[in-house]
């Protein structure tokens, strides 16, 4: 593995910037599956199913995507997934998401996936994994991306609820270990801090699970340093936040623990409020190991690509060597193997030296 960036990285015309983004391979390790839940794909959902919605057209529905907080968007977020009741429509909505991504030069794809969302509404939690496994395979057949995914607890329920649930995934996770690798945490952030998952993150640590959570989207500094210091995650969800506690980037910097940063989802939820406002120069100037995520691509306006192009348009410091790290940075961060890992950086050095 090359430990320096290509040398002709300075030398690449601002002009040729978005095409750069676009092409460059990349991996994608902070999407909720069921927020890459188009508004078509609700409806035709929601009629294969039937399932009432509460709009009666795809237009309606998606004028609806106007959130004030991270709230409002999880009444929609949830309200929209009450549409996928079957094994295949979990696996409809991977392969529309793989997809995209395929396009957006995504090799490698680390998914959330939110079964409480749907064992609640009386889903088989196997209908969900299952859906979701099948679709990984597939999607490396069709189109070459490789994929992980990541269980979600919901931090608005109580922690007996992730018990049951971890206790419902069991015997997938121990069957399909080398695909679902490990467990996160989102869904309503503030009152919900990660000391109340402390057990169930021990027990996940136990089991071999690779740990990670969203902290400091909306939350504050305090719930990034026990996401590290209590449930012991490995990479942070979000984390923008942190720039509040000076001591808190020194230790993110010091043990290069990944921020996974979703740029169009910040301005959404009104995190900032433009996205010439948005910290991830700021983080990358840091010294922080921080990489650019879609989220939930369809509530959001544009998978990771767009997530690219707007900020870099946005943010006039950043450069193609910032590009060359934020796409390193992405496949470090993951979860795959070394060998992967250095296998994608040697294509992505390629890719620069050949533009
Ligand atoms: N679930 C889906 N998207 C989320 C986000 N941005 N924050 C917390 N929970 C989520
Ligand atoms: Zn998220």
């Amino acid at each position: 593995m090359s430990l320096t960036p290509p040398a002709r990285l300075d030398a690449i015309p601002i002009d040729r910037l978005p095409t750069l983004l676009r092409q460059m391979p990349k991996a994608e390790l902070h999407l909720h599956i069921e927020g890459s839940l188009e508004p078509e794909l609700i409806f035709a959902l929601a009629a294969r199913n039937g399932v009432t919605l509460a709009y009666d057209s795809v237009e309606s529905l998606r004028a609806a995507y106007a959130f004030g907080d991270l709230q409002s968007f999880l009444d929609l977020y949830y309200a929209g997934a009450s549409v996928l009741l079957h094994e295949a429509d979990f696996f409809d909505m991977a392969m529309a998401y793989f997809r995209r991504a395929a396009a957006d030069h995504v090799v490698h794809a680390e998914l959330f996936f939110d079964p409480q969302t749907h064992t609640e509404r009386g889903v088989p939690i196997d209908a969900v994994i299952n859906g979701l496994l099948r679709a990984c395979e597939a999607a490396e057949a069709e189109f070459g991306i490789t994929s992980l995914l990541i269980l979600c607890f919901l931090r608005h329920l109580s922690e007996d609820a992730a018990f049951d649930t971890l206790a419902q995934a069991l015997p997938s996770i121990e069957k399909h270990r080398a695909r679902l690798v490990g467990i996160g945490l989102d869904s309503s952030e503030r009152g919900h801090p990660p000391e109340k998952f402390a057990r169930v993150y021990a027990r996940c640590h136990e089991l071999g699970l690779r740990l990670v959570a969203h902290a400091g989207e909306e939350g504050p500094p305090a719930y990034i340093w026990s996401a590290l210091d209590v449930l012991k995650v490995e990479r942070i969800d979000h984390g923008v936040r942190c720039v509040e506690d000076p001591s808190l980037v020194a230790r993110l910097a010091a043990e290069r623990v990944p921020l996974t940063v979703c740029p169009l989802s910040n301005v959404k939820l009104r995190v900032f409020d433009t996205l010439a406002q948005h910290n991830l120069a700021r983080l990358l100037e840091l010294g922080l190991c921080v990489t650019v995520n879609s989220d939930d691509p369809a509530y959001f306006g544009g998978y990771i690509n767009q997530n690219f192009v707007e900020t870099f348009e946005a943010l006039p410091s950043l450069t193609s060597a910032h590009a060359y790290t934020l796409a390193r940075n992405s496949f470090e961060a993951s979860f795959a193997t070394s060998s992967q890992k250095a296998q994608w950086i040697e294509s992505l050095d390629s890719h620069f030296l050949n533009i």
